[in-house]
């Protein structure tokens, strides 16, 4: 099952290609609610609260969906905490975990009030050395990783993230000696998770080592819910998974006040079904052995394919009820010969002006686009009912050169 079978009709699609063009990101906001319920019911009663990881959608608008829907904001640069906070969120409802942070952006983070989560021994003693820090969190490398691809691994040992388990104790002792409080505990093991077992195990771990820190006021387990991109992906089971984290959580929290909390901090689980791309078939082209469908999009508004050799399914929205019968590989228009989008695709004999979707983008889509080539962006849309409001307005080739002579103070003659 894909998104666009799930949440939208061909005919929906085709229209908003004609008002807004292509290439075209829509969301559908219902989805994205319906994503955040279906969480927090499956947690209800517990002392178990969800932060959005900003990183996977970043555009206002959804921010503002996820501010309603009662999240808090996981964030990892301090433009992230920025945008935030000039959205919506109150800073102590804004999780900062910082990756390699500089002195001025620790500056900029205490300043702002959020919670600033620390992943290495050196930015800690930084931290706890500076006149205006009080309290952080600290997030643990559990040694358990996990993830769709090997690149999203970020809980195994060797891992760039996180406290090693053996210097916890060490970091309880630095906060004490300056007159400070290790108030949160974190891990994220990675994204899209294959057995969520290595999720409730590192929850464990993190547990565990808790322990160590008398200060504490919340445990924070991240992010990682998968979604199924392809058939035969399992779906994510919700239920079986807040089962198994219950236990975990409260014979924790038994031992705790009342007050304590923990959080998880997905992004794709939100957003990635309730969004397609929509792009134009310019080209249609055989080389013998491949045919290939060329696209007026690519690898600079959706990374995923090349970066991760991500699946997203393709629909040929022009002729989604002919059978799927000829087999195309989907590239785009960037000057690389890795920008394909999807590889060996069964669809309807396709031509030049064909309208596909490229599903489930919705997470970790626009955030990691880029003008590469010099390429402009993608519009945005928002469907709501049956409203299709533009999130992102379009911007011309002339526009985006403009932009780039300005910003580098270019004088033309
Ligand atoms: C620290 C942190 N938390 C949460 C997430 C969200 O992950 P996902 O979108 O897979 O839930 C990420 C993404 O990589 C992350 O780095």
């Amino acid at each position: 099952m894909t998104a666009f079978n799930k949440i939208f009709e061909a005919a929906r699609l085709t229209r908003i290609a004609g008002e807004f063009g292509t290439p075209l990101y829509v969301y559908d906001e219902q989805t994205i609610r319906t994503q955040c319920r279906n969480l927090k019911n499956a947690f209800e009663g517990l002392p178990v609260r969800f932060l959005y990881a900003v990183k996977a959608n970043d555009n206002p608008h959804i921010l503002t969906i996820m501010h309603e829907e009662g999240m808090g904001y996981d964030t990892v640069s301090y433009e992230e905490v920025l945008l935030g906070l000039r959205v919506k969120s109150d800073p102590r409802q804004i999780f900062y975990t910082e990756n390699n942070m500089t002195d001025q952006e620790m500056e900029a983070a205490i300043r702002s009030g959020v919670i600033l989560n620390i992943g290495s021994m050196s930015r800690l003693k930084s931290f706890f050395s500076h006149p205006g820090s009080r309290e952080c969190s600290i997030r643990l490398n559990p040694g358990i990783g996990d993830g769709h691809h090997h690149k999203v691994d970020t809980g195994n040992r060797d891992s760039k993230f996180g406290i090693r388990k053996d210097l916890i104790p060490e970091c309880a002792r630095l906060a004490a000696s300056h007159g400070r409080k290790i108030t949160g505990l974190h891990l994220h093991i990675g994204s899209g998770i294959r057995k969520p077992e290595n999720l409730i195990s590192a929850m464990g771990v993190l547990i565990e080592y808790a322990q160590y820190l008398p200060d504490l006021q919340f445990i924070n387990f991240g992010g990682g819910m998968p979604i199924p991109y392809q058939e035969g992906d399992e779906p994510f089971d919700l239920a079986a998974f807040a089962m198994l984290a219950e236990k975990v959580i409260m014979d924790d929290y038994m031992k705790r006040d009342s007050g304590f909390r923990y959080y998880f901090e997905p992004g794709r689980w939100f957003t990635a079904q309730a969004g397609v791309l929509l792009t134009r078939v310019n080209t249609v082209k055989d080389q013998g052995n491949v045919s290939y469908l060329g696209t007026d999009t690519g690898l600079h508004h959706i990374l995923r394919p090349a970066l991760y050799d991500a699946y997203h399914a393709v629909v040929n929205l022009s002729r989604h009820d002919a059978p799927g019968n000829t087999l195309y590989t989907i590239a785009g228009n960037i000057c690389e010969s890795g920008d394909i989008l999807a590889t060996d695709r069964k669809l309807p004999e396709s031509a030049e002006g064909d309208l596909l979707a490229i599903c489930d983008a919705g997470a970790y889509g626009m955030t990691m686009a880029s003008h590469y080539n010099r390429r402009a962006l993608p519009a945005e849309v928002l469907v709501n009912g049956d409203t299709n409001i533009l999130i992102r307005r379009r911007m011309s080739a002339g526009e985006t050169v403009d932009r780039h002579l300005s910003d580098t103070g270019f004088q033309q003659n």
